[in-house]
C-alpha cells in the first residue's frame, strides 16, 4: 500500500491529456445548480452557475484503478469577488479552497486528494457561492525526488550533542515519525495508559523570564529534561515569552496571559529600533535570562530542539504582533545573542512559521515547523506539510510541533507528508478524549512508523547502538513533491492552512498552560475575550462560526447552523 503505483484513471465521461483527466462540471450530477454558456472561454459546452443557497452542489464521479494520490485542480470564473467553495471527497469532512475574483477562466489548485481504488466522489459545495465552475482536473501527483535537507547545524559552533541529534532527526526522516508529547504530567499519562513512552518531550522555558519569576511563577522543565535525556529521550523547548513590561493584569487579561498580544501594549517594534531603548535592555536581560538554563542544558549533555518566536505569524503572541520585518529581528536577536555572545552550541533551531515572508532566512535556522489543531482530523496535514517543503526549498527537516489530534500513520505515508516528529499539546488535547481517544493512541503507538523511546535508544552514537537502525519501508526511496498547499484531502476530511481555527485552539492551551502553573482562574477569564465578529460575512458549511479570539462572521448560511465543538472552535454543521 506504500509508495507511488503507476496509477491509472479510468475517466468518465472525461477527458485525458498526458496523465491529467478533465471533468466537465456540466456532465457531472448537479443539484440546485445550473448549465450557462454566455461567459465565453468555457471548454466543454458549458458551466456551471446558480451558486447561491447551500446545499447547491456539483457532484462528480471518478475512477481510479487503485488507490492514488491526485492533484486536483478547478476550472472556474469568479466575476462576483472572492470566494471560496468547499471540496468533499468521498462523502467526508469538507475543506475550503479559495476562488479569488477574476473575469477569466482560472485554474486553482485544491490540493491533493488520495483517491480509493474503484469509484470516488468529489463534490463541490456552495460554501460562500457566487462563482462559475467550469470542469476540475486530476493528474497523479508528481514524484517527489529524495529529500535535498541538510544535517549539519547552522551554527560552526554546535556541539556534538547538536550535530548527532540533527543527524540522527536526518537518519529517519521520510523512514518514521518520532512520537512526542508536551508536557511532563501529559507525557507520563502516555505512559500510563497508552503504554508507550514518547521518544520527544515538550517543555517550555515559560516560568523562567522576569515577568513571571518577579510575580511567583517557578519551573522545573529544565530538571525535567535532563532527566528525560537521562532515559534516552529527546526534548525540545519552546518559550512563552511574557513581555518584559507593558502588561496590562487587569481581570480581563491577567499579567500569566503576558505572552499574547492582547495582553500587553509592549511594541516589539519600538523595542527594537533603537539598542539604547530601555525596553531594547530589557529584551536582552531575558534572553540572558534563558540563556542561563540553555547552558545547564547544554552542561548536562542534552541538546535542545529550541523553538522561540512560536507562531509568530499568527500575531496573537507580542513577538508576532507588529508584523514580520521586527519579528525577524527579534529572531536574528536572540539566534545572535545566545550563538555568538553566549556561546551557546547545544542547540537546534526550529523555526515555526511557514508564511515566506516571515522566514528569517537559511543562515539561522536548523528546521522548520508549524503548529496545527483540527479537532478530529487525523489526516497528515499534508498542505501544510507542502508549503514548509517549498518555503525551505526542502532543505530543512520539518517537524509537526505542536498537534492537537494524532496524524494516522498510514496517511502520512500515502500523502509522503514526512514530518520528523509531531508533539501533541498537554492536557485535554492527549487526555480529555475528544482530540484522541485512547484506542486511537494505541495504534498510533504501536504502529512501526512511529518510533516510541525504547526505539531510538542510542540515538546520540548510532555507530555503536543496534537499537537506531531504520526498519525497511518502501516509502523513502519513493516521495512526492507538490507545490500547491491550498486544501489537502483526506479520506476523513479536508485540512485546510487558513490560520483561525488554529488561532482559536492556540490561544487556549497556552493559556491553559500558564494556568496550570499559576492559578486557577484564568480558563474562565480568557473564554470572556471572545472578539466580536464581522457582521456582513455569512459562514458557509464547515467553516469556523465562533470560539475565543475569532473574529470571522458567526452567521451560518442556510441551512447550517452554529455549533460550539468547544469554546474556541464553533463550525457551521
Ligand atoms: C517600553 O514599553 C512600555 C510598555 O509598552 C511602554 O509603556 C514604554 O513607553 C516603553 N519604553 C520606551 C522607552 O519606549
Amino acid at each position: 500500500m506504500l509508495g507511488l503505483l503507476p496509477f491509472v484513471l479510468a475517466a468518465l465521461a472525461g477527458t485525458s491529456s498526458a496523465q491529467t483527466t478533465t471533468y466537465q462540471a456540466e456532465d457531472a450530477t448537479l443539484t440546485g445548480v445550473t448549465v450557462g454558456t454566455s461567459v465565453a472561454g468555457f471548454s466543454g459546452t458549458g458551466y456551471i452557475e446558480g451558486f447561491d443557497t447551500a446545499g447547491d452542489e456539483i457532484k462528480f464521479t471518478v475512477t481510479s484503478a487503485s488507490q492514488g494520490l491526485y492533484d486536483l485542480k478547478i476550472i472556474y470564473n469568479g466575476p462576483y469577488g472572492d470566494k471560496y467553495t468547499t471540496v468533499v471527497l468521498n462523502g467526508a469532512g469538507g475543506g475550503q479552497v479559495a476562488l479569488p475574483a477574476t473575469t477569466d477562466w482560472v485554474t486553482v489548485s485544491a490540493g491533493q486528494v488520495l483517491l480509493n481504488a474503484g469509484s470516488n466522489t468529489i463534490q463541490i459545495q456552495n460554501n460562500w457561492g457566487w462563482y462559475l465552475i467550469d470542469a476540475i482536473t486530476l493528474s497523479p501527483s508528481v514524484p517527489r525526488g529524495p529529500h535535498q535537507i541538510s544535517t549539519t547545524p547552522v551554527n560552526p559552533a554546535a556541539n556534538s550533542d547538536a550535530k548527532a541529534l540533527l543527524k540522527y532527526l536526518g537518519s529517519i526522516y521520510g523512514k518514521h515519525i518520532l512520537s512526542g508529547q508536551q508536557d511532563q504530567a501529559s507525557l507520563d499519562w502516555v505512559e500510563t495508559n497508552v503504554g508507550k513512552t514518547p521518544a520527544i518531550i515538550g517543555l517550555d522555558l515559560m516560568d523562567y523570564t522576569d515577568s513571571r519569576t518577579s510575580r511567583g511563577a517557578s519551573s522545573t522543565d529544565v530538571d525535567k529534561a535532563i532527566a528525560f535525556a537521562a532515559r534516552g529521550g529527546i526534548v525540545t523547548f519552546c518559550w512563552h515569552w511574557g513581555a518584559p513590561v507593558g502588561l496590562y493584569d487587569t481581570p480581563e487579561q491577567r499579567w500569566w496571559s503576558g505572552f499574547y498580544t492582547a495582553a500587553t501594549d509592549f511594541n516589539v517594534a519600538t523595542a527594537l529600533a533603537d539598542t539604547t531603548n530601555a525596553n531594547y535592555t530589557l529584551i536582552i536581560h531575558d534572553i540572558d535570562t534563558i540563556a542561563v538554563q540553555l547552558k545547564k542544558l547544554e552542561t548536562a549533555g542534552v541538546p535542545v530542539l529550541f523553538r522561540p518566536l512560536h507562531e509568530a505569524e499568527g500575531k496573537w503572541f507580542w513577538w508576532g504582533a507588529q508584523g514580520p520585518e521586527p519579528c525577524k529581528k527579534l529572531w536574528n536577536l536572540v539566534y545572535d545573542r545566545l550563538t555568538n555572545h553566549h556561546n551557546i552550541k547545544n542547540l537546534l533551531w526550529v523555526w515555526n512559521s511557514v508564511a515566506a515572508d516571515w522566514y528569517p532566512g537559511d543562515a539561522t535556522i536548523d528546521m522548520v515547523s508549524a503548529d496545527t489543531y483540527t479537532q478530529g482530523d487525523h489526516g497528515p496535514i499534508s498542505a501544510t506539510y507542502n508549503a514548509l517543503l517549498d518555503l525551505v526549498d526542502d532543505k530543512k527537516i520539518i517537524a509537526a510541533t505542536e498537534i492537537g489530534s494524532i496524524m494516522d500513520p498510514a496517511q502520512l505515508q500515502l500523502y509522503q507528508a514526512d514530518w520528523v516528529y509531531f508533539c501533541i499539546w498537554s492536557g485535554d488535547f492527549i487526555s480529555g478524549g475528544q482530540w484522541n481517544s485512547l484506542d486511537l493512541l494505541k495504534s498510533v503507538y504501536n504502529t512501526d512508523y512511529v518510533l516510541n523511546l525504547d526505539e531510538i535508544q542510542g540515538w546520540k552514537n548510532p555507530t555503536t547502538s543496534t537499537t537506531t537502525s531504520v526498519r525497511p519501508t518502501t516509502t523513502s526511496s519513493t516521495t512526492t513533491r507538490t507545490t500547491t498547499p491550498v486544501v489537502t484531502t483526506t479520506t476523513s476530511r479536508i485540512v485546510t492552512t487558513t490560520a483561525s481555527p488554529r488561532t482559536s485552539t492556540t490561544t487556549t492551551r497556552s493559556t491553559t498552560t500558564s494556568v496550570r502553573t499559576t492559578t486557577t482562574s484564568s480558563r474562565t477569564t480568557t473564554r470572556s475575550t471572545t472578539a466580536s465578529a464581522t457582521p456582513t460575512a455569512v459562514a458557509g458549511h464547515w467553516a469556523q462560526c465562533g470560539g475565543i479570539n475569532y473574529n470571522g462572521p458567526t452567521a451560518c448560511e442556510a441551512p447550517w447552523t452554529c455549533t460550539v465543538l468547544n469554546p474556541y472552535y464553533y463550525q457551521c454543521l
